[in-house]
C-alpha cells in the first residue's frame, strides 16, 4: 500500500524521524515583509512547543523582501515548516483563513508573525481547547496578567480602545479583548464557519465569532503583547475602512446584498437626474443657484419615487402615510447630502484627489440615507 511519508526529520529537536501522518498543531502565521523575524519565530516556536506535535505555515502574499524565501529555505531541513505564497492578493484575514484551510490537524492557532505575540501561551491555549472547555481560546491583553504595552504610540491605544469598544458592542460573548490576533480553535469549527466569513481587513477572530454557525464558548489567557522589534506595521488607513467594512458586513448580513445595493444605485440615478436638470436649465439660461436647487429637488423626489416602488416594495408607503414618508425623505437627504460635502471636503483637505474625496462623500452621504430611511421611513 502507499502511505504518504515525508522526509527525514532534521530538526535540532528530533534527528533521523520518519514523519507520517499530520501533525496536532497547525500555527498559522499571516506575514508580510516579515523576512527578519521568520526565523526567529521558528527558533520561539521550537522552544515553546517542545513535546507537542505542531506545524507552521507562513502565509505571505509575496512580499518583496523574500519572506517566503526565507520559510523554503528553513522548510527543506525541517517539516514542521510550511509556506503558502500568494500572487496579487493581500490581506491579514484571508491569509489567515487560507492557512487554516490548508491544515489537517485536529487544533489550528492562529499568531502574528512579528514577535509581537508571546508563543509560550500556546501549549496553554491547546490544552484548554483538548479539555473540551471551549470553543476559542483569545491570548488577551485586557485581563488581569496580560499587557499592552507593545503596541507603538498613544494613537494606537487610543485605536485600540475605539475598536474594543465598538467590537464589544457588537460580540454575542463577553470578551476584552475582541481585536486580538492571536489565538486557538478546532480546526472543525474553523472549517464549518470558513464559507460564512467576511474575510476582510485585520480582525479574523471577530469576524470568526460573529461569523459562527452557533453559539461559540470563548475563553481568554492573559498575554503580553510584545513591542515589534524588526519591520513595521501594517495597519493603515484601508486596514480602519476595512474594519468598518467588517462591521456593516455583519451588521447587514442577509438583507445589504438586495437592499441597500438597490439603495445605492437609485442614488446615482439620482445622481445622473440631477445633472440632467441642471444642463436643462442651464441651457435654458437659468442661474447655477436656481438650476442646482430644482435639480436637486427634482432628484430627491425621483428617489422617493423609485425608493418607494422598487427598493422598500415590500414596506411601500400610500396616501397621506406617503407623503409624510417624502417630508421625512426630503430632511434626511439634505442631511445626507451636507455629510456628504463635509466629508468629501475634509477627505479633499488630507490631500486626496477629487474623485476619491467625492466617492467617500457619496459612500457616506449613501450610508446615512440609507440608514435613516430604513429605520425612520421605510421600517418594517
Ligand atoms: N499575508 C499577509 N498579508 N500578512 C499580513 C498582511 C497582509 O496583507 N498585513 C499584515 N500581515 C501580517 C504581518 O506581517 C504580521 O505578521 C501580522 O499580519 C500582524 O500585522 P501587523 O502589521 O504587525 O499588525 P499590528 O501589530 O499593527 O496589529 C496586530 O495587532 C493587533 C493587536 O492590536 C494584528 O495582529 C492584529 O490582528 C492584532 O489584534
Ligand atoms: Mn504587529
Amino acid at each position: 500500500s502507499v502511505v504518504a511519508s515525508r522526509p527525514t526529520v532534521r530538526t535540532p529537536v528530533q534527528a533521523s524521524v520518519t514523519r507520517i501522518g499530520t501533525p496536532d498543531i497547525t500555527v498559522v502565521v499571516p506575514c508580510y515583509r516579515e523576512a527578519a523575524n521568520v526565523r526567529p519565530l521558528v527558533e520561539a516556536l521550537t522552544q515553546a512547543l517542545t513535546g507537542r506535535d505542531w506545524e507552521v505555515v507562513f502565509v505571505d502574499d509575496n512580499s518583496p523582501d523574500g519572506t517566503i524565501e526565507v520559510v523554503r529555505q528553513l522548510a527543506q531541513t525541517n517539516w514542521r515548516v510550511r509556506g503558502i505564497s500568494r500572487i496579487g492578493r493581500r490581506g491579514l484575514s484571508t491569509a489567515v483563513i487560507e492557512g487554516a484551510l490548508s491544515s489537517s490537524a485536529p487544533y489550528i492557532a492562529v499568531m502574528d508573525g512579528d514577535l509581537q505575540h508571546d508563543e509560550s501561551r500556546l501549549g496553554t491555549m491547546i490544552d484548554k481547547l483538548a479539555a473540551g472547555e471551549c470553543d476559542i481560546v483569545v491570548g488577551s491583553r485586557h485581563v488581569e496578567g496580560g499587557d499592552n504595552s507593545g503596541l507603538a504610540n498613544a494613537w494606537r491605544h487610543a485605536l485600540s480602545d475605539g475598536g474594543i469598544r465598538l467590537a464589544q458592542m457588537m460580540m454575542p460573548v463577553k470578551l476584552s479583548d475582541p481585536m486580538s490576533g492571536f489565538f486557538a480553535l478546532r480546526r472543525d469549527l474553523f472549517v464549518k464557519t470558513a464559507p460564512r466569513l467576511s474575510g476582510a481587513g485585520f480582525k479574523i477572530l471577530m469576524d470568526l465569532i460573529l461569523s459562527a454557525p452557533g453559539p461559540v464558548r470563548v475563553e481568554e489567557v492573559p498575554c503580553v503583547f510584545r513591542p515589534r522589534l524588526a519591520g513595521e506595521s501594517k495597519l493603515d488607513f484601508l486596514v480602519l475602512l476595512q474594519f468598518l467594512a467588517l462591521i456593516l458586513d455583519k451588521l447587514f448580513r442577509g438583507w445589504l446584498p438586495i437592499r441597500f445595493i438597490a439603495f445605492a444605485l437609485v442614488g446615482a440615478v439620482g445622481v445622473v437626474v440631477n445633472i440632467l436638470v441642471m444642463e436643462a436649465l442651464r441651457l435654458g439660461g437659468v442661474g447655477f443657484g436656481g438650476a442646482q436647487s430644482v435639480g436637486t429637488i427634482v432628484a430627491m423626489l425621483t428617489n422617493f419615487w423609485l425608493d418607494n416602488t422598487f427598493t422598500y416594495r415590500d414596506r411601500r408607503l400610500k396616501g397621506a402615510r406617503m407623503w409624510g414618508g417624502l417630508i421625512v425623505f426630503l430632511l434626511v437627504c439634505s442631511i445626507g447630502a451636507w455629510a456628504n460635502i463635509g466629508v468629501a471636503t475634509l477627505f479633499l483637505g488630507t490631500g486626496e484627489d477629487w474623485s476619491s474625496a467625492s466617492a467617500a462623500g457619496a459612500v457616506i452621504g449613501v450610508v446615512w440615507n440609507y440608514a435613516v430611511s430604513s429605520t425612520l421611513i421605510w421600517r418594517s
